[in-house]
């Protein structure tokens, strides 16, 4: 047989099934969670957004999570080589290889924009230790933000330095500090979160905010908006682009990949929930507006840090660790780029780090513009699909609404009918009726649900 592809060689293996789902989750918990999913369930009227999420996420988010991490399991390489090994291994046509490039391109897209939110979580850090919300009004905190967004060169500070921090993590090398940092971290997000759950229960506004979020009113969905629900899906989980390919190619033989990724996912969503909870009882006690948009946990969460007891620390602990969490998530998407330009370039991981780095913050000076000098400008809006959109909500709208699910069809396309079945029960982690079922969810039912979205949403 074949010798062990390159990650799967005993010395670069993950050191436990741990280790690897707080890898996965560190990827998977981020600004998708705390800052995205909020605002845009508060853009799409709540409760029947929510119901569409959860049903994307458990129908179609997780098994492409499951297949993703089986093929970059036996590709063991980074996600273009394993494409390329996987479709003469399995005997596949060349033409899915697709899955891999589309993983690349996405990845640097999602980044682009990411790393400018990234930046607006770090100033956020230093303007909770430096008191600025403490006693402060819905107005300040909102003025705050607005003259931040105002001034491009002060997000492209922001950005930068995002972009720099990411840069230096990936060219040290990720899995040895990525492990211990998720491991305390992610636990303490966790905590907090809760706790804030718990002050928003006093803020007099909780029953709205659970009937805003969990009563379904399905006139308030257009068809945009459960395309909306699909992209979350896939972005929440980092599915769809490669990063799971990239971690799963050092995931040891006997871990059981179906069970494992149920935990990733079912982790994923409570975060989500939890910040949804915590944010829109402040929302509507506040009298701000739910459908804010982008600004939504920047003007709301300040309030809160500045009217509770402990609120400076609290607030600052807080911001550090959506920071923390916006970093892992980071990561894992320049982690595709980097290798393949290492691999195809044969340029050492720090170069790699560095150019993929770059190419990606230039892009991202489009999304630093898009908030200021460039608010009203909306390329591509002649398109139906792009109207009104600026550059920021157009890689938004690319990259995590059409690339990450069509690379997510792609791939639970390839493992339901192009790869070999024997011994396919084992590698997921399924044993009988319970891998049959899977494997018809797998070839039927997820490819259904996605392109049934498309077909609507071009209709
Ligand atoms: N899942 C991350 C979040 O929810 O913040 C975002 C993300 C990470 C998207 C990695 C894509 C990706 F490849
Ligand atoms: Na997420």
């Amino acid at each position: 047989s074949e010798p062990a592809p390159p990650h799967q060689q005993a010395n670069s293996l993950w050191t436990s099934r741990m280790a690897f789902i707080l890898a996965a989750v560190g990827s998977a918990v981020g600004l998708g969670n705390i800052w995205k999913f909020p605002y845009i369930t508060g853009e799409n009227g709540g409760g029947a957004f929510v119901l569409v999420y959860l049903a994307c996420i458990f129908l179609i988010g997780l098994p492409v999570l499951i297949a993703e991490t089986l093929i970059g399991r036996r590709g063991g390489q980074s996600p273009v080589a394993t494409m390329r090994t996987l479709t003469r291994t399995e005997g596949a046509s060349k033409g899915w290889r697709i899955i891999g490039w589309n993983g690349v391109f996405a990845a640097s897209l999602v980044l682009s924009f990411y790393a400018v939110i990234g930046g607006w979580a770090l100033v956020y850090v230093g303007k909770a230790a430096f008191g600025l919300f403490v006693g402060a009004d819905a107005e300040t905190v909102g003025a705050q933000f607005d003259t931040l967004l105002s001034n491009p060169w002060e997000l492209l500070l922001w950005h930068t330095a995002f972009m720099v921090i990411v840069v230096f993590i990936v060219a040290r090398g990720i899995r040895a500090g990525l492990e211990k940092a998720v491991k305390m971290l992610m636990p303490l997000l966790f905590v907090l979160l809760i706790v804030m759950v718990l002050y928003a229960m006093t803020s007099g506004s909780f029953g709205r905010a659970v009937d805003f979020m969990f009563s379904p009113d399905f006139s308030r969905l257009t068809t945009e908006g459960v395309l909306v629900a699909l992209g979350h899906a896939a972005f929440t989980l980092s599915v769809g682009i490669g990063t799971l390919m990239a971690y799963g190619s050092y995931l040891p033989k006997h871990i059981n990949i179906a069970r494992t990724s149920v935990s990733i996912a079912v982790m994923d969503t409570c975060v989500a929930l939890l910040a949804g909870l915590a944010i829109f009882p402040l929302v509507f006690a506040n009298g701000l507006e739910a459908d804010a948009g982008p600004g939504l946990i920047f003007v709301t969460l300040p309030l809160a840090f500045g009217q509770m007891s402990g609120g400076l620390i609290f607030g600052t602990l807080f911001f550090a660790l959506l920071l923390v969490a916006a970093i892992t998530s980071a990561i894992s998407m320049l982690e595709p780029v980097v290798e393949w330009l290492e691999e195809r370039k044969g340029t050492t991981r720090v170069k790699s780090a560095m150019t993929g780095g770059f190419a990606v913050w230039l892009v991202g000076i489009g999304t630093v513009l898009s908030f200021n000098l460039w608010s009203n400008i909306y390329p591509l809006g002649f398109i139906g699909f792009f109207e009104g959109k600026t550059v920021f909500e157009l890689i938004d709208f690319l990259a995590s609404n059409i690339l990450m699910p069509l690379g997510g069809l792609a791939i639970v396309l390839f493992v339901g009918w192009a790869v070999r079945r024997e011994g396919l029960a084992e590698d997921i982690g399924l044993q009988g009726g319970l891998f049959r079922a899977f494997m018809v969810v797998l070839k039927f039912v997820t490819p259904a649900g996605i392109a049934v979205v498309f077909l609507y949403n071009l209709i």
